[in-house]
């Protein structure tokens, strides 16, 4: 095995792992005492791939780059347009038989959903992997999740297996998941970013999974452009609550927002304070899209009520994974105007909430 920041530089076919940070790379002061007050994005991805170097599988080689080491609550949409670049040109190296980022959990479902509708087509067609991992524990105690998990990932992008697509996928805690389908519903348990979300055992591939990652994957047959890193547009993400006020919304009317994403209660219904203030929105051109604050489910069109016109509903996808959508969804719209052609918002989003659910 192999591990360098000079990946540009190596010819020979390997797996190419780029760290992002997070808790697998974190470290606690006082590791046997209380690892659960530590430091995300302290260790450098090369340190981390040294540790698990003798049980990574003979014959495949690893090279490292460092894109960044933060914590991923303060992710930013120009790292992810960094990272959607890197990940494109990687997969075009035919040196590269498939890549791993290692990556801070709290986020890791935003970078799954901004990596499959930007790249997870393009994936599929090279017929290789992009496996985002993480870890729930920091890299220096001795119950540390982060060494398994990664070699784990290594072991997915590398192995032809049988049947399983290209594309873009995550692995946590000995199980596999469509990197789209990451929700992060508890805030320590080793699985959090993966509880719910449709998943296999990385080594025992579940044929119902497969089945319905081949019907996702088919359903997804063109990419999103990747916005520039100073070209997303501005999406809030809002809770309906009790005792929610007009003025949440109507705040938003006098701002340079372009899109706001509706956390609703239950199947996604929004609180009726809210109703008079969305219609300005909608006036105004601000895109609107509701979700669920439950955490799981689908938001359906014109389930619990009929929607607002131009209101659409995000189908299984989560307040932040929705938010990265519409996003993209925005930025596409705008490309699309400028290459002459009369496709909205809607348009793009619509493709991306219909995606087939795994079950
Ligand atoms: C982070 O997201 O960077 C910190 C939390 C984690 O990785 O689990």
């Amino acid at each position: 095995m192999m591990s360098s920041n000079h990946a540009k530089t190596e010819n020979s076919p390997h797996i190419l792992v780029l760290g992002m940070g997070g808790t697998i790379a974190g470290l606690a002061p006082n590791p046997t005492g209380q690892p659960l007050q530590y430091q995300a994005g302290q260790v450098q991805v090369q340190s981390l791939l040294s540790h698990i170097e003798p049980a990574v599988p003979k014959g495949v080689k690893v090279v490292s780059a460092q894109v960044a080491n933060i914590n991923s609550r303060d992710l930013t949409e120009g790292l992810l347009s960094k990272l959607g670049e890197l990940v494109r040109t990687s997969l075009a190296n035919p040196a590269v038989l498939g890549l791993v980022i290692t990556h801070g959990t709290d986020t890791i479902e935003e970078t799954g959903i901004f990596l499959q509708l930007t790249c997870g087509n393009y994936a599929q067609i090279l017929g290789k992997r992009v496996i985002l991992t993480g870890a729930m524990l920091p890299a220096n105690v001795p119950q540390a999740d982060g060494p398994s998990n990664l070699l784990d990932a290594i072991g997915w992008a590398s192995s032809p297996i049988d049947n399983c697509p290209g594309g873009i996928y995550a692995v946590m805690d000995g199980r596999v998941c469509m990197a789209m389908d990451l929700a992060k519903r508890h805030g320590s348990a080793l699985n959090a970013p993966i509880q719910g979300s449709p998943s296999s055992p990385v080594r025992l591939i579940n044929p119902s999974w497969l089945s319905g990652v081949k019907a996702k994957e088919a359903a997804w047959t063109e990419d999103l452009p990747i916005p520039n890193g100073d070209e997303w547009p501005w999406v809030e993400i809002l809770t309906s609550h009790a005792g929610a006020r007009s003025e949440t919304i109507a705040l938003w009317l006098n701002s340079k927002v372009k899109g706001l994403v509706l956390a609703g209660s239950g199947m996604g219904g929004f609180h009726d304070a809210w109703g008079e203030s969305l219609k300005l929105a909608v006036e105004q051109g601000i895109a609107l899209v509701r979700t669920t604050r439950t955490g799981a489910g689908a938001t359906l069109t014109d389930i619990p009520e009929k929607d607002l016109v131009g209101c659409l509903a995000s189908g299984t996808l989560s307040a932040p994974r929705a938010r990265i959508a519409l996003q993209l969804a925005l930025n596409a719209e705008k490309k699309a105007h400028l290459a002459g052609k009369s496709l909205t918002w809607q348009d793009f989003f619509a493709r991306i909430a219909i995606l087939p659910e795994i079950r």
